[in-house]
């Protein structure tokens, strides 16, 4: 399958402030992130969900933002400077033949996957390293930009999630997103 990655000057599109009437991070993450939890925003980009992600866990908190692109998270990083969120969030740049993860293992509490899985040619491997990333019964919730990805290769994409030991907890379709919440 060809590798489509979005390129970084999207990263700008996907800051951009008008996002928030479709994907306000409050409303789709609040509910699931506490004050104290450790979280991850994998393939953040810009950081669009990661610097509230990081007001979410507050001081006692952490969030890590993984991408494979090194301005995406050089942006994020800046960005996390002039939030003054800085602390409270790590970026990690996923590269080729390092594992990126291991020191995580079994203590994340909560997991965002926005539009990034359909960028991941090996979904195997995605949701294995993030099923061990997690904590018992740590949450991820996945999403998806409807119409860009079918719900067939959503559905698959959840079967392979099933095969790695997530259990599906809730399956919802909002505005124009794919959106699954997934326990491990
Ligand atoms: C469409 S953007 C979504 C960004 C962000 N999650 C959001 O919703 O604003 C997809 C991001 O995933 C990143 N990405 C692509 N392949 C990846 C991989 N194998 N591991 C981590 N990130 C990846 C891209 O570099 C890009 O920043």
């Amino acid at each position: 399958m060809k590798r489509r990655v979005c390129p970084w000057w999207l990263g700008y599109v996907l800051i951009n402030p008008i996002r928030k009437y479709r994907h306000n991070p409050d409303k789709i993450l609040g509910q699931y992130i506490n004050p104290g939890m450790k979280a991850v925003d994998f393939g953040s980009a810009m950081g669009y969900f990661s610097l509230p992600m990081a007001s979410m866990v507050g001081d006692a908190g952490k969030v890590y933002c993984f991408d494979i692109q090194k301005k995406m998270l050089e942006k994020l990083e800046k960005r996390a400077i002039d939030a003054g969120l800085d602390h409270l969030i790590e970026s990690r740049l996923i590269e080729e033949d390092k594992n990126v993860y291991a020191d995580l293992n079994g203590t994340i509490d909560f997991i965002l996957l926005c539009a990034v899985a359909h960028e991941i040619p090996d979904k195997v491997s995605l949701f294995s390293n993030l099923y061990s990333m997690l904590k018992k019964d740590g949450m991820l919730l996945f999403m998806e930009p409807a119409g860009h990805v079918s719900v067939n290769d959503f559905r698959n994409s959840i079967i392979i999630a099933e095969k790695a030991g997530f259990r599906k907890i809730d399956m919802l379709q909002i505005r124009k997103t794919l959106k699954v919440l997934l326990r491990k």
